[in-house]
């Protein structure tokens, strides 16, 4: 994928209206810290454009990063941040529901899992959730570079046994480090979801 603009187009909190976009929507699920913001970095080949940060709950806004004006990255709030108080979480839920359930243009849900933990209870709710709204997410195996090679397939397994993912789900292993998987992605993106 040739990046010839980019742009912040729209960012919504809890209360905002979302968006009825023309061009089609390719968001990115998953807790926080497990990537999206680096990954969508990736994607767009710029270091720091989607913010990025050591400390999680970073992204707290869905954020719609129009590319070439043709697609969207949509950037969704990380979930699972332990400092944040039960009524947030339960509000970020909704957004991300509302979202999920009611985008016109949403033609695919990438969901992140860091490729050296098994799903937590959090990730088979999310999976379970992109699921019910009719989505068959793509799962990102994220920081591929901080484990072994010879633990990949066996790490790969383990996040297909946690959420336990429907036949034929693609798995792809990423690491925004090295941006193995990023041509992959790419590809899938401009074949299965643009028009
Ligand atoms: P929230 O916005 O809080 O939901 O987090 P996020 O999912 O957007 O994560 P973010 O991209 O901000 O990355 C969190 C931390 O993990 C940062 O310190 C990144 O540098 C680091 N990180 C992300 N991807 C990778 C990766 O592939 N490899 C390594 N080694 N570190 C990564
Ligand atoms: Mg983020």
């Amino acid at each position: 994928m040739v990046i010839r603009s980019l742009n912040l187009e729209t960012v919504c909190g809890i209360t905002s209206k979302l968006p009825e976009n023309e061009h089609p929507e390719i968001a990115f699920a998953g807790k926080s810290n497990v990537g999206k913001s680096s990954l969508i970095n990736a994607l767009m080949n710029r270091k720091s454009f989607a913010r990025i940060s050591a400390t999680p709950g970073k992204t707290q806004t869905i954020n719609f990063y129009n590319i070439n004006e043709e697609l969207y990255l949509v950037d969704l709030p990380g979930y699972g941040y332990a400092k944040v108080s039960e009524q947030e979480k339960a509000k970020w839920g909704q957004l991300i529901e509302r979202y999920l359930h009611g985008s016109e243009q949403l033609k695919a849900v990438f969901l992140l899992i860091d490729i050296r933990h098994d799903p937590s209870a959090n990730d088979k709710l999310m999976y379970s959730w992109i699921v019910e709204q009719g989505f068959n997410p793509i799962i990102i195996a994220t920081k591929l570079d901080k484990i072994k090679r010879s633990q990949v397939q066996k790490q790969i397994k383990a996040i297909r046994q946690g959420l336990n993912l429907l036949p034929g789900t693609i798995v792809i292993p990423f690491s925004s480090v090295t941006k193995q998987g990023r041509d992959e992605i790419w590809e899938l993106v401009e074949t299965e979801f643009m028009e």
